[in-house]
């Protein structure tokens, strides 16, 4: 997801000559588009990724992935992957440009369906690139909207999402996607796992996050996460980690209204801040932090 202001990337742009899509960003999913490099380019991320993540992912996320029999050598076909979906959740994936603009994200959040972006990063850009791509929108998202509870979060915050436009608090709303959805952790019987798409897409994260001393690992907080500024350009300073996906639904029930304004009351806390109300995993060493500023 994406605050307000935003220019849309040159590769975008690239990838989208010549399409058009609904008023609600949708278009059909542009499947003469991916070239031969396309599909090789999404089986060696399949592959790595697959290769990564046994033992680091949440079991959920791993189920997902096989239930949901995402092709591993080609860009899956939306519309195979939703009659699994579907039958699984009444979720659907639908495919778009890129990034959208936040109503119309939150909109289809709220009524059970995920925007995926439909095109693939090149080559060159195997391990990074700003802009969510079909393999950080699809293996990273996707596989989790099988599981009743979360998609049953995702939807509420889609409801949320609508509601905290109208009221300004946007930003608040924000970090509350980006340190669960984006880069989530979640404690199980069997060690610290991760279920968040932008860790799970990563090759170098999805190891850094569990293992690395640097970061901090800190027990999710509602309210102290919707305080909490994030990295854009380099690895999270601190993760926030759940017991359960029920925990997660469970704490964003409840309006947000009053929380909001209890938010505001208690300022900002930098990304890698320890509050003394923290239930702390591990305090991070601070090695290889950017000085640069948080978002
Ligand atoms: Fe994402």
């Amino acid at each position: 997801m994406e605050m307000n202001t935003y220019t849309v990337p040159d590769i975008t742009v690239r990838k989208n000559q010549g399409l058009t899509h609904a008023a609600d960003f949708t278009l059909p999913q542009p499947w003469d588009r991916y070239t031969a490099e396309d599909h090789q380019t999404w089986a060696t991320l399949y592959q790595r990724q697959s290769e990564m993540l046994p033992g680091r992912a949440c079991d959920e996320f791993l189920q997902g992935l096989a239930a949901l029999e995402v092709d591993a050598h080609q860009v899956p076909d939306f519309d195979r992957l939703n009659e699994k979906l579907l039958a699984a959740t009444g979720w659907r994936i639908v495919a778009v440009p890129g990034l959208i603009p936040d109503d119309v994200f939150f909109e289809h959040l709220a009524n059970r369906r995920f925007p995926v972006t439909w095109w693939l990063r090149e080559p060159h850009q195997l391990d990074y690139l700003q802009e969510p791509d079909v393999f950080h929108d699809l293996f990273g998202h996707v596989p989790l909207l099988i599981n009743p509870v979360f998609a049953d979060y995702l939807q509420a915050y889609g409801k949320g999402g609508m509601k905290a436009k109208d009221l300004g608090y946007l930003p608040l709303l924000a970090r509350l996607y980006w340190y669960t959805v984006e880069f989530g952790l979640i404690n199980t019987p069997q060690g610290m796992r991760i279920y968040g798409a932008g860790i799970v897409s990563s090759k170098s994260e999805s190891v850094y996050c569990l293992e690395s001393d640097s970061p901090n690992r800190v027990g999710f907080d509602l309210q102290r996460i919707m305080r909490t500024r994030y990295r854009i350009d380099t690895f999270q300073k601190t993760y926030f980690v759940i017991d359960s996906f029920q925990q997660l639904f469970d704490a964003t029930a409840p309006d947000f209204t009053p929380i909001y304004h209890a938010v505001e009351q208690l300022g900002l806390l930098g990304a890698g801040e320890i509050d003394a109300h923290d239930r702390v995993f591990h305090v991070g060493n601070r090695v290889g932090w950017a000085e640069t500023a948080d978002v």
